[in-house]
């Protein structure tokens, strides 16, 4: 993709369910001066999402899914374009995106799942790599399509997985290195490294 820098940078929504601590990570990592992207709105599937904080804490607008709201995605569509949005970072973003949204922006959506993709796409990856007694997990960065954790891959990162290890201590060394290479896969994909 073509390279952006400075003044024009990509503008960027994040789609969020919970915490968003990627969301928090990819807002400051935004911030400087390499960066590619700039983020101009959050959008959360959840009105208690914790992540929405970052909406007020870094002044971004932020768009709020109604629950049971069959037109939601006409909604969003809407958002993007009043924000000028042309590039979407799901960051723990618990809702499957229909095939026509995927369209519109085709090539343009990436997510990060925790787990080495292609193995164990969906929910519960963690448990699944306990109860399979895996050596290694890890986390990916890949592009949306419209079957479900299968895009191309953009970048990984790998972990071991202790004998001592419970699910919940696996997620916490995944997400760390979530937070490391969600930004790099978005660097990669404009080019600046
Ligand atoms: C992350 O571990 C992310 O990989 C996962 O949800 C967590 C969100 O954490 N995403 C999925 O499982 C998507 N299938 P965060 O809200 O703190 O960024």
């Amino acid at each position: 993709m073509k390279k952006l820098l400075g003044k024009n940078k990509i503008l960027t929504a994040v789609f969020i369910s919970g915490k968003g601590t990627n969301l928090k990570k990819l807002i400051q990592l935004s911030k400087t001066k390499k960066s590619p992207i700039k983020i101009g709105l959050i959008i959360s599937s959840d009105s208690k999402a914790e992540g929405l904080k970052y909406s007020i804490k870094y002044k971004i607008n932020k768009y709020v899914i109604k629950k049971n709201d069959k037109n939601s995605e006409i909604k969003i569509l809407k958002k993007l374009e009043i924000n000028k949005i042309s590039f979407i970072c799901l960051a723990g973003y618990m809702r499957i995106l229909s095939k026509k949204f995927i369209k519109n922006f085709k090539g343009k959506i990436i997510n990060i799942h925790p787990s080495l993709l292609p193995k164990y796409k969906g929910l519960n990856t963690h448990e699944k790599v306990i109860k399979n007694k895996e050596k290694y997990t890890g986390c990916t960065v890949h592009y949306v399509n419209d079957k479900l954790d299968s895009g191309k891959i953009i970048l990984q990162k790998k972990i071991k997985v202790f004998k001592h290890d419970t699910a919940d201590s696996i997620k916490k060394r995944v997400l760390e290195k979530e937070h490391q290479i969600y930004f790099k896969a978005i660097l990669k994909i404009f080019n600046v490294i």
